[in-house]
């Protein structure tokens, strides 16, 4: 980034009140803005509270409603952190997107391989209706399950897939249909938001799904970017899936940044943003974009990709970088155009 320029005596002297646009004031109407939510800057940090209920009209919460938060010893349900992000959302007016009732990386370390196919099934079907169930009619949507796919597009070897079959996909579903008629359930995934086998592996997915008349009613792309590396067109790829009759979103975006940070990454960044925004907005089905964090201090990058980091709209200090700003532009030179 460029340097900063130095305070002037009037610059210092002004109120820290954010002069920037809010995102969710911009957003088209169907259209929501979110953001994953760190529970513990949620309960502690009033600057991090402000801007997200500034910002956002959707929340995620990143780790508090996973199987292994939500549960840490078996029938012991542990719902304070999710009650939480819950309880903020209402408060200010921000819709909640569930993640994610079944992941093979959110397991309980108590659930045990060993035990029989239909305990495990009972298992899951448990966690489901008890999860759905105390959130029914609060949550928009479910990510129901999460990365059941392998890179080349077939199923992903998983405890789930060992144990019960291809048919936990069609499973978890209807249990959760089920438990809340009327939240929207998604299937989400990365490395799919772009063409690819992996992207038409989950298309064939999705529409065997629909064919058996399951209920799944979206399709989430994660979208965990490199800066300088876009998706094989974002944007007709989503379409084919919205072609199939779901609705698609853009569920944890973030862009991360190889170190050091310099202001021509900083650019790339804000356009692969600003290009994932566009892509969604092309697509009359596509319902909200959520960001993976909006802060850089927050962000998942630095302690899961090494040597990467500056991923988020926000730095660390909750200032607005070019990635922000080119957001604002897209939505504010959309406003007023009709819908293309
Ligand atoms: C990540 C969280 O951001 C981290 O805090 C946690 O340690 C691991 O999980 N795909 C997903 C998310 O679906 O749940 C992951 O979130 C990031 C990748």
């Amino acid at each position: 980034m460029g340097q900063a320029e130095p305070a002037t005596e009037s610059s210092w002297q002004t109120p820290p009140t954010p002069g920037w646009p809010a995102l969710r004031g911009l957003m088209p109407a169907n259209v929501r803005i979110g953001s994953a939510v760190d529970g513990k800057l949620l309960a502690t940090d009033e600057q991090y509270r402000s801007e997200l209920a500034a910002q956002f009209n959707a929340v995620t919460a990143e780790n508090a409603m996973k199987w292994v938060n939500l549960e840490p010893s078996p029938g012991v349900y542990d719902w304070s952190e999710s009650d939480q992000v819950v309880k903020f959302a209402q408060a200010n007016g921000q819709a909640v997107y569930g993640h994610t009732l079944l992941w093979h990386s959110s397991v309980p370390a108590w659930v045990s391989e060993s035990w029989p196919r239909e305990r495990i099934r009972e298992l899951l079907r448990q966690h489901i209706t008890t999860v759905v169930s105390r959130y029914r009619g609060k949550i928009w949507a479910w990510d129901v399950v999460n990365e059941v796919l392998a890179e080349d597009g077939s199923l992903r070897d998983s405890l789930w897939l060992r144990k019960l079959g291809p048919g936990y996909i069609a499973d978890a579903f209807r249990w959760a249909h089920e438990a809340d008629p009327d939240a929207r359930l998604f299937i989400n995934d990365y490395g799919t938001e772009g063409r690819g086998r992996k992207a038409n592996g989950l298309l064939r997915l999705v529409r065997e799904l629909r064919m058996a008349g399951v209920p799944v009613h979206g399709v989430g792309f994660q979208s965990h970017l490199r800066w300088d590396r876009a998706p094989e067109d974002a944007t007709g790829n989503l379409r084919r899936f919205a072609a199939l009759g779901v609705s698609v979103a853009i569920t944890e975006l973030d862009v991360r940044i190889q170190l050091p940070v310099d202001a021509e990454k900083l650019l790339d960044q804000a356009l692969l943003y600003q290009h994932m925004l566009k892509a969604c907005l092309a697509v009359s089905t596509c319902e909200s974009v959520t960001l993976w964090g909006f802060t850089d201090t927050s962000s998942w990058i630095s302690s899961h990709y090494p040597g990467f980091g500056a991923a988020c709209v926000f730095d660390s200090d909750i200032r607005p970088k070019p990635a922000h700003e080119a957001l604002v532009q897209e939505l504010t030179s959309r406003r007023g155009t009709p819908p293309g």
